[in-house]
């Protein structure tokens, strides 16, 4: 269970404090998806970043499972992140020089010890149509490939919290379909939180919840009407 209460964040500039997001309540359940569309600047990224627990907020809590994480202590909160949140950003963010299956497997090499993480890794893998590139480095991959080795790094350690940054936004229509009905097939799978930033009408009408930023806020738009 995804919380946020009264949730803000500003940046200090040399002319004063840069208001980004005010204010903002919602909260998610396991299997609720919300897709963020807003203008560039309007602070999408930025509210990622703090539900996934890699900015503070200014004000206002941000609770996981009832847990806040800025409260804990520096390990803790590394833990948190590896633990509860699956993060995919924007540009896939994958390590050359590791093969797909290597790099789906890095967020398990911290902690204890994951005997079973490499057959999950394969599951996953095959469920993103990748069995048979298991070798290949990040650079032998189409874009919309390397999305989907993304998607299953953030989902190996099947964190209850699954954050997307523009997941299919360098992608044409069709490979961002693919990725889209991917996320949505293992979200559903997982039962996960998930929070899309996302500009793909296609992705945008499979979530449950849609949200707008504008002028700081949040505000929530009807489902009916979408397809
Ligand atoms: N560290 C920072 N210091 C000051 N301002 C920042 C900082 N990081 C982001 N900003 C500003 O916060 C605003 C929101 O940025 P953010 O990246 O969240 O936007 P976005 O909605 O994701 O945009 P895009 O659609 O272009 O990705 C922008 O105006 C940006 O310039
Ligand atoms: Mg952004």
């Amino acid at each position: 269970m995804l919380k946020v209460t009264n949730l803000a964040k500003s940046y200090p500039t040399p002319r004063g404090p840069l208001e980004i997001l005010s204010d903002l309540s919602f909260s998610l359940g396991p299997g609720d998806a919300a897709s963020i569309v807003g203008p560039s600047g309007s602070g999408k990224s930025t509210l990622l970043y703090i539900l996934g627990a890699l900015e503070p907020p200014t004000s206002g809590t941000v609770t996981v499972d009832g847990v806040d994480p800025f409260t804990l202590a520096p390990a803790e909160l590394a833990a948190f992140r590896n633990r509860r949140v699956g993060f995919v950003f924007q540009d896939h963010l994958l390590l050359p020089q590791c093969t797909v299956l290597e790099n789906v497997l890095i967020p398990t090499l911290v902690g204890q010890s994951d005997a079973d993480a490499p057959g999950r890794a394969r599951d996953l893998l095959e469920g993103v149509g990748l069995a048979d590139r298991l070798d290949h480095r990040p650079a032998e991959l189409s874009g919309g490939e390397r999305q989907r080795v993304a998607l299953a790094r953030a989902l190996i350690r099947q964190p209850p919290l699954v954050l997307c940054d523009e997941p299919t936004g360098n992608l044409d229509h069709a490979a961002g379909d693919v990725v889209a009905t991917m996320l949505f097939d293992l979200h559903q799978r997982q039962d996960t939180v998930l929070v899309v930033v996302t500009h793909n009408t296609g992705l945008a009408a499979k979530c449950s919840t849609r949200f707008e930023l504008v002028g700081q806020r949040l505000e929530q738009r009807d489902t009916s009407g979408i397809a």
